[in-house]
């Protein structure tokens, strides 16, 4: 929820100009504004660029044809300003200690530390000092040069890897669901819930990632050839891409606080003292499969989407 919000159009056409440069004179590093106005307040940009150089953020949350909205960010040098997914796109050892943390960098990437950190009553330095410290643990054998990648070489590997694996451990973790609530649901209500949220799951992610194998990602990849082969603009030369990538985003907020819930619902995955191994099992792939499920969406949300918008941005302007 927005809170920082001018709306322009509101005020008599001689006031706005001031009363947007007294509020954004307030901004302090690393926070913004949404202007709101009823026209482009596209001259606006052009002034703070004078002034600020690259030292902004501008962001069209709607484009008219009545209303338009922008979120304006003052930049910050601090890394506690920095978002979570830039973080992990920059070094995934970083994964470990949001895990440790509780820290969302796949759905929630979009957020500075700083406003994590908040929402969960953490000391930022506390975090940073942590983030420090991965880097003198080995790289892990995923750290792959996930941001030199070409979008299409992106997107095959993230269909080869974690929609396979995906479709490998979806039959696993229905029929370990399904076990587990029958052989322990009476005392352990709470299992129908985890059954019935990994059963919604399962469901999702087996549309959600067919719209992105035959629609999305093929849409991506030839962009990307007729950028290579100067070829002009797809989809007729409209801008096309920010409305799916907008809904493949939502659907991943939908499965990933499905698993955030089965975590809550069962104490964070804590194994009851009657757990046969079953049951182990289920909990275990639950936490492997969460996992893979984090790298999955960030590599979506915080690197081949913003990419693919930013590539269309340039042949669609
Ligand atoms: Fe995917
Ligand atoms: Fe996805």
């Amino acid at each position: 929820m927005e809170n920082n919000i001018i709306d322009l159009s509101l005020l008599p056409p001689r006031e706005r100009h001031a009363t947007f440069f007294s509020h954004f004179a307030r901004l302090t590093p690393g926070n913004s504004l949404v202007l709101r106005n009823d026209h482009d307040p596209k001259p606006l940009f052009y002034e703070l660029q004078a002034e600020h150089g690259a030292g902004f953020s501008w962001e069209y949350l709607e484009k008219g044809p009545e209303i338009w909205a922008v979120r304006i960010g003052l930049q910050s040098d601090s890394p506690a300003d920095e978002s979570l997914g830039q973080i992990v796109a920059r070094d995934m050892r970083s994964i470990s200690v949001f895990k440790r943390y509780d820290l969302d960098y796949c759905c929630g990437g979009k957020k500075s530390l700083r406003q994590a950190c908040a929402e969960k009553n953490i000391d930022p330095e506390e975090v940073l000092t942590a983030l420090e410290r991965s880097v003198d643990q080995p790289h892990p054998s995923r750290a792959l040069p996930y941001e030199e990648w070409s979008l299409s070489f992106l997107a095959d590997f993230i269909e080869n890897t974690h929609h396979q694996y995906v479709l490998k451990a979806l039959p696993d973790l229905v029929t370990y669901a399904q076990r587990v609530a029958m052989a322990h649901g009476e005392h352990h209500p709470e299992l129908d819930q985890v059954k019935a949220l990994v059963m919604a799951s399962e469901a999702e992610l087996r549309s959600h990632m067919a719209k992105e194998e035959q629609i999305l990602f093929p849409y991506i990849r030839n962009m990307e050839r007729l950028v290579k082969e100067g070829n002009g603009a797809p989809a007729g030369g409209n801008a096309w891409v920010a409305q799916p990538i907008r809904m493949m985003e939502m659907e991943h907020e939908t499965v990933g606080s499905n698993f955030a819930q089965i975590r809550q619902l069962t104490g964070d995955l804590a194994l009851p003292e009657d757990a046969c191994t079953t049951y182990r099992l289920f909990f275990e792939l639950i936490d492997t499969f969460e996992d893979d499920l984090h790298v999955h969406i960030h590599l979506e949300n915080n690197l081949l989407f913003p990419k693919a918008i930013s590539m269309e941005k340039a042949l669609v302007p």
